[in-house]
């Protein structure tokens, strides 16, 4: 009897593919070719797999839109998501590097399911372990001759932040700049031209490693764990000012409290960030159940499960200082009120941290969380608005605080991270990332 093959992040890494057959592997993607398309996008449909890149889409809905192109004579496409550039987030580098094949097995069902001639897995080149692990996986396949292994690319990309960024991924795939486009990658996909739209599924790591027991095992049995409207497990990275940092699968609906507190064990958070493209959630909302829905209606999201947590030493203004220059600094520049907006707001809060602002930086702050997504080609700005708004709402009195007051605060780190080590859960920042300036060079010092 093969192992289940339900848990995504095994705790030792699957040294090859002979392992992971031996434990059930590759049963999902012969299911898929026993089935069909159809019926695979109907499995992963009732299974209510949603996309654990972000937005929670349902991966069904967004698999049978494409497929219809390809069934009305279409090329269509697949790119698997791997860029993983969402602050406090590791959990796609760690299944990455733990069970590549899955991921791989889940791109070829992918591939099959929307009729895709090729498929690519995009990662950022800067992942060195975690692409070569992907690329042995893929290289593995091939010569097993799993199907559609040899029309299967791994890319490298750049470490920009918009490389994730689900159109300037296509952007990267075709050979150029991570600059997000206009039309969405089901209705303009890769290689696009006036005639072919070629609509391309695109999906994140985690979302794909969850397909092959979908398939193998059925979509009941995926539903066993989580919620009704959250089925399954996520893989949780957890950083920041806790005793255990690191990266933790847990079923969907397990509260906010268990993981942060419990787990990873926070004492006192006081702010916690899901990435940069939420609002803050504060200690109130610690009994939140982990899902997409509970987090949309209390106002906020839970992005690809990456939690930043700040105690109560930090001082806020400088948390939502350090996060705008994130911001600031990896807005492409393509929509003016983008770069500006990002790049004033990230001025004000230096102010403000400095003890030279003023209340008119404040008001400024406010403003520019209006316009800043003004002609906007993405969601980044969006993001920044809802976050940086969120902190000037639930910590207006340490904003007023700043006023002729200087922060003297230990600097907060960007929550760029570099590693998480899977036995100690150290954390490890990315050094470079303070050199890191707006047109996206580095400066040679530390003062340039
Ligand atoms: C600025 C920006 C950065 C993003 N970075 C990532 C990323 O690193 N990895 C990822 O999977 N999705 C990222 N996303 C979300 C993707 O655009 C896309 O929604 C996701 O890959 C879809 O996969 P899913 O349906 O499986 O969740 C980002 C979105 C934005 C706006
Ligand atoms: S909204 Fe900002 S990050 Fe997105 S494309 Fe426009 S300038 Fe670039």
């Amino acid at each position: 009897m093969p192992a289940s093959l339900h848990a995504l992040l095994p705790d030792a890494a699957v040294v090859d593919l002979a392992a992971y057959t031996d434990a059930g592997g590759g049963r999902g993607l012969e299911r898929a070719l026993e089935i069909g398309p159809d019926a695979t996008i109907e499995e992963v449909r009732r299974s209510g797999l949603r996309g654990r890149g972000g937005a929670g889409f349902p991966t069904g809905t967004k698999w049978s839109s494409v497929a219809e192109a390809a069934q009305e004579g279409g090329t269509t496409y697949v790119a698997c998501n791997a860029a993983e550039g969402e602050p406090g987030t590791f959990k796609d580098r760690a299944l990455m590097a733990r069970n590549p094949y899955r991921l791989v097995e889940g791109v070829l069902i992918a591939k099959h399911a929307v009729g895709a001639p090729r498929a690519f897995i995009a990662v950022k080149e800067r992942f060195t372990h975690e692409r070569q692990r992907v690329v042995d996986a893929r290289d593995a396949a091939v010569a097993a001759g799993w199907e559609g292994a040899d029309e299967l690319k791994v890319v490298f990309g750049p470490d920009e932040y918009l490389f994730g960024e689900e159109s300037a991924m296509l952007e990267v795939i075709e050979g150029k700049l991570p600059l997000p486009r206009i039309m969405p990658p089901y209705q303009a996909g890769l290689f696009a031209t006036m005639g072919s739209p070629n609509p391309t599924v695109v999906n994140n790591v985690e979302t794909l490693s969850n397909v092959p027991s979908i398939l193998a095992e059925g979509a009941e049995a995926f539903r066993a764990v989580g919620t009704e409207e959250a089925p399954g497990t996520m893989v949780f990275t957890v950083v920041g000012d806790v005793e255990t940092p690191g990266v933790y699968e847990l079923p969907l609906g397990t509260s906010l409290r268990t993981l942060v507190c419990e787990i990873a064990g926070a004492e006192d958070p006081q702010a916690i960030i899901s990435g940069v493209s939420n609002t803050v959630i504060t200690p109130d909302l610690l009994d939140l159940p982990l899902d997409f829905d509970s987090f949309a209606e209390a106002g906020s999201g839970m992005g690809s499960g990456g939690f930043m947590v700040y105690g109560a030493q930090r001082d806020m203004v400088q948390v939502a200082a350090t996060l705008a220059r994130f911001l600031a600094i990896e807005s492409c520049g393509q929509c003016l009120a983008c770069k500006l907006g990002t790049g004033a707001m990230w001025e004000h809060l230096d102010r403000l941290v400095a003890g030279d602002g003023d209340d008119t930086d404040i008001q400024e702050l406010r403003n520019h969380t209006q316009t800043v997504t003004d002609g906007n080609r993405c969601y980044l700005p969006v993001g920044a608005a809802l976050l940086i708004r969120s902190f000037l709402i639930e910590f207006g009195d340490a904003f007023t605080a700043r006023i002729g007051s200087p922060s003297t605060a230990e600097p907060v780190p960007v929550p760029k991270l570099l590693d998480v080590d899977p036995v100690t859960g150290e954390v490890t920042y990315d050094p470079e990332y303070h050199r890191k300036r707006a047109d996206w060079s580095y400066a040679e010092t530390d003062g340039g």
